[in-house]
């Protein structure tokens, strides 16, 4: 699938869900309503669609939520598409997690096939977790990052940089995660959805963190890529890997191969932008068949727009896009 712009699509995010066992602040409000269950496609129908699109050129699926891991039997998902991994056409089977469910379900997925996972955790401070989260317990998420070890599976810690929060525990994030073999992520916030919060205090330009860092540590750049949206430094004193994501400083959306997909079946050409296609009703009108759902799947893409039009402007009370990034 190529894009108006020349960019080849063949990463599709789905979020599986909604709901979330945490409140991070950034991310939703503390009175967050979710969906009613019946609006969401059910596992057999998120299947399907996912395999529309590797049948289209996807090569690599992340499952996001929400918390992917806890929406009921998520595993049987992660099983059937597991087995689309190889032949099936799948290069890649990964998922999106803040790592409360991790303990149950890192060996599960790993014989599933998923190779590596990201795991959202601001900080290593138990109370700050908590005040970050809203009622998280650290030692729950960090037995789960330890169980995913365990297991195999290669851990990346996505951190969004916040202002306040955890500003001063980077250095002492690098080290840990160096310490136990796992790439760190950095992330500036974007503004998606109400929070109840003002973001503009919160917002902590990565230029910055990244000179502080480099004052303690030698930062190699690498192309190494994920076909993610970081730029990566190898870190010389770990053997791991220091990403930056930073949507609002340094755009990437001109290498942009990405497409989200939500639990209702509504696809978001780009995260920063409310232009979206229904592929629910294409994917449940038996008259329309597989290739009326491949023809909706291209005609979005065929209007995937250049890119995001964040900003950060304490004028500008409310966020660039209203929907949250769990939906
Ligand atoms: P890798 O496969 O490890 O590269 O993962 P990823 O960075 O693609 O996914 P992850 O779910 O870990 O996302 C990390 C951060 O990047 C989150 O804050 C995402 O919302 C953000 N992100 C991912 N894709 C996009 C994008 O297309 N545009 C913007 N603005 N942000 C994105
Ligand atoms: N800005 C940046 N990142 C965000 N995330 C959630 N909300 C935001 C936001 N407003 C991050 C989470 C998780 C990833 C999927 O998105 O921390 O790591
Ligand atoms: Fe839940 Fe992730 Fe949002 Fe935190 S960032 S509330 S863990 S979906």
């Amino acid at each position: 699938m190529i894009d108006p712009f020349g960019r080849s699509i063949s990463y599709l995010r789905v979020s599986v869900t909604d709901r979330c066992d945490l409140r991070c602040v950034y991310c939703m409000a503390e009175d967050m309503t979710f969906l009613p269950k019946s609006e969401v496609l059910t596992l057999e129908e998120l299947d399907r669609l996912c395999g529309t699109f590797i049948g289209l050129g996807v090569r690599k699926l992340r499952l996001t939520g929400g918390e992917p891991l806890v929406r009921r039997n998520v595993m049987s998902l992660v099983r059937s598409l597991g087995a689309r991994i190889g032949a099936g056409g799948l290069e890649e089977l990964t998922l999106t997690t803040n790592g409360t469910q991790l303990t149950k379900h890192a060996e599960g997925l790993a014989a599933a096939g998923v190779r590596r996972i990201n795991v959202s955790l601001d900080t290593l401070d138990a109370a700050a977790f908590k005040a970050a989260t809203r009622w998280g317990e650290l030692d729950k998420v960090l037995d789960g990052i330890f169980a995913a070890k365990s297991a195999g599976l290669h851990v990346k810690i996505n951190a969004v940089a916040l202002r306040g929060v955890n500003e001063d525990e980077f250095d002492r994030m690098l080290a840990w995660c160096g310490e136990h073999g796992f790439d760190l992520c950095l992330i500036e916030t974007m503004p998606l959805g109400e929070i109840n919060e003002d973001r503009t205090d919160q917002f902590l330009p990565l230029s910055l963190v990244r000179a502080r860092l480099r004052q303690r540590w030698t930062l190699n750049e690498t192309d190494y890529s994920t076909g993610g949206p970081a730029r990566y430094f190898d870190v010389a004193e770990t053997g791991t890997r220091l990403g930056f994501i930073t949507p609002m400083t340094h755009n990437f959306c001109e290498s942009c191969n990405r497409v989200r997909l939500t639990c209702t079946g509504t696809l978001y050409m780009c995260l920063g932008q409310e232009d979206a296609a229904d592929l629910r009703a294409p994917l449940r009108d038996p008259e329309l068949g597989e290739e009326g759902l491949r023809q909706a799947i291209r005609d979005a893409i065929a209007r995937k727009p250049k890119g995001h039009d964040f900003v950060i402007d304490r004028r500008r009370r409310a966020p660039a896009v209203a929907r949250h990034m769990s939906v």
